[in-house]
């Protein structure tokens, strides 16, 4: 099938994320950013370009040439990054992947529906190739084949995600903290402390919004981050150095630091307790444990650690795997249906002249053929001629779009039949 559609990436596959930003377009600004893929594809000639960068891939879509060859990918990645230029061309074509043809599309669907993922089913993806391909449409830089193809990659994507349980249980340490935090059936009004300020607590207190827990006070060694984190979570902050002398009480303790000691020490624990004897939550997101073992073998709590966390995390990740083949196989057959969807648009689209065609035998004969007889006609009889050749017309051109439509949809039935057929021979 002749898409010319093809795919230059580079990914957490083959690369190491932060690896990954010599290959992207180094221009953070839309308009720049626009300008220079507008500029990438008048190089290369190529049809149309559609781009994606996030932390874990980049990806240029296109269509409209042959094979991307290795002159051409050393070429375009040395234009699109003065980075690329400086490694040596065996690195950049060990870390670029190419797919083509069938190939590229099977890599979109694969992208969409969070298959290719680093954490599998995560759908944050499918969110971003959205974004990328509405800026690129809206830049001009898309055109009817990446319209077609994007139209059922979003499909598809959508009925792996509702089809199969392959976003199903959280995989990330962070939202499967909170999982256990929401067991312990806390209060809205339950009283948090928070020491740490950095990406992970931020993390976490993103999922506490979410849930209406803002009666919060965040410590941390540097205040200013700790204002920050407060101020999302509507909290107070303070710096780590008052911890001790905090005596408002708590209901759930979140630590993660990257100190590489415990920070809340047996002798700690007791001060910001004092006289409550009441259960505690302890969730400590750092490696190495940031709250002192003893302290759950001492006093009356429950500790959620990282270790198990872990092992949790690698049990959904296997299950999330089980449901690839499912997602797999949705994309196989998407892909044997968009090749009818492909070569009908292409019918159509070469079939776009036949209206004009169609109205201009109509003014010949009106005007030349048989104007003479038109002309001796009264005006009602004229008007009646004139009213017929506008049905006819469009009765004309409405035909062959529709039987080579209808012999579309038969040929699309047979191959449906088959599939299924195919399906029932592997499975028996
Ligand atoms: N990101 C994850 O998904 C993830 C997953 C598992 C575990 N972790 C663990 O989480 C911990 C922190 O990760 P992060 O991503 O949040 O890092 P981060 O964004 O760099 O933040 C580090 C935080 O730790 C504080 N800190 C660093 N050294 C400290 C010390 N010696 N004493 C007291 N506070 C200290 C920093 O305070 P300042 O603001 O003053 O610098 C900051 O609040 C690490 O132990 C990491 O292994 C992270």
């Amino acid at each position: 099938m002749p898409y010319n559609f093809h795919i230059l990436t580079v990914t957490h596959k083959t690369t190491h994320t932060d690896d990954i930003a010599n290959f992207i377009v180094p221009i953070d600004e839309p308009v720049l950013l626009a300008n220079r893929l507008k500029e990438l594809k008048a190089e290369y000639q190529l049809n149309e370009l559609m781009y994606l960068a996030t932390c874990n891939r980049v990806m240029f879509f296109f269509s409209g040439r042959l094979q991307p060859q290795r002159d051409f990918i050393l070429s375009f990645f040395k234009f699109v990054n003065p980075k690329a230029a400086r490694l040596s061309e065996e690195v950049i074509l060990e870390k670029v992947a190419v797919h083509s043809q069938e190939d590229a599309l099977r890599h979109l669907y694969k992208v969409a529906a969070s298959v290719d993922s680093m954490v599998i089913g995560e759908r944050e993806i499918f969110r971003q190739l959205r974004e990328a391909y509405d800026f690129c449409y809206q830049e001009g830089l898309t055109g009817d084949n990446i319209r077609l193809a994007m139209r059922s990659v979003v499909e598809t994507a959508k009925e792996v995600y509702a089809q199969t349980r392959i976003g199903e249980k959280p995989v990330s340490i962070v939202s499967l903290a909170f999982q256990k935090l929401l067991e312990f059936k806390l209060s809205r009004q339950a009283r948090f402390l928070m020491v740490g300020a950095g990406k992970t607590n931020t993390m976490f207190a993103d999922f506490m919004l979410k849930q209406g827990y803002n009666n919060v006070h965040v410590f941390n060694r540097t205040l200013e981050k700790a204002n920050i984190l407060a101020e999302k979570l509507e909290g107070k902050s303070h710096p780590l150095s008052d911890l001790p002398k905090h005596k408002e009480g708590f209901d759930a303790l979140v630590v993660c630091t990257g100190s590489v000691k415990p920070v809340v020490t047996p002798d700690l624990y007791e001060k910001i307790l004092g006289n409550d004897a009441e259960h505690k939550v302890l969730i400590d997101l750092s490696l190495p444990q940031n709250i002192d073992k003893e302290i759950a073998r001492l006093f009356d709590c429950s500790y959620v650690g990282i270790e198990g966390l872990r092992q949790l995390a690698k049990q959904n990740m296997a299950f999330r795997l089980g449901e690839v083949n499912k997602a797999n196989d949705i994309i196989e057959k998407r892909l044997k249906s968009f090749n009818m969807i492909f070569r009908e648009r292409q019918i159509e689209r070469a079939m776009s002249h036949l209206p004009h065609e169609i109205k201009s035998i109509r003014t010949h004969a009106m005007d030349k053929v048989f104007k003479n007889e038109l002309d001796k006609l009264d005006e009602d009889a004229r008007d009646l001629v004139e009213r017929m050749m506008e049905y006819m017309e469009k009765r004309c051109i409405g035909i062959p779009m529709v039987a080579i439509k209808d012999a579309y949809k038969k040929i699309h039935k047979g191959l449906a039949e088959e599939y299924q057929q195919e399906k029932k021979e592997l499975k028996s």
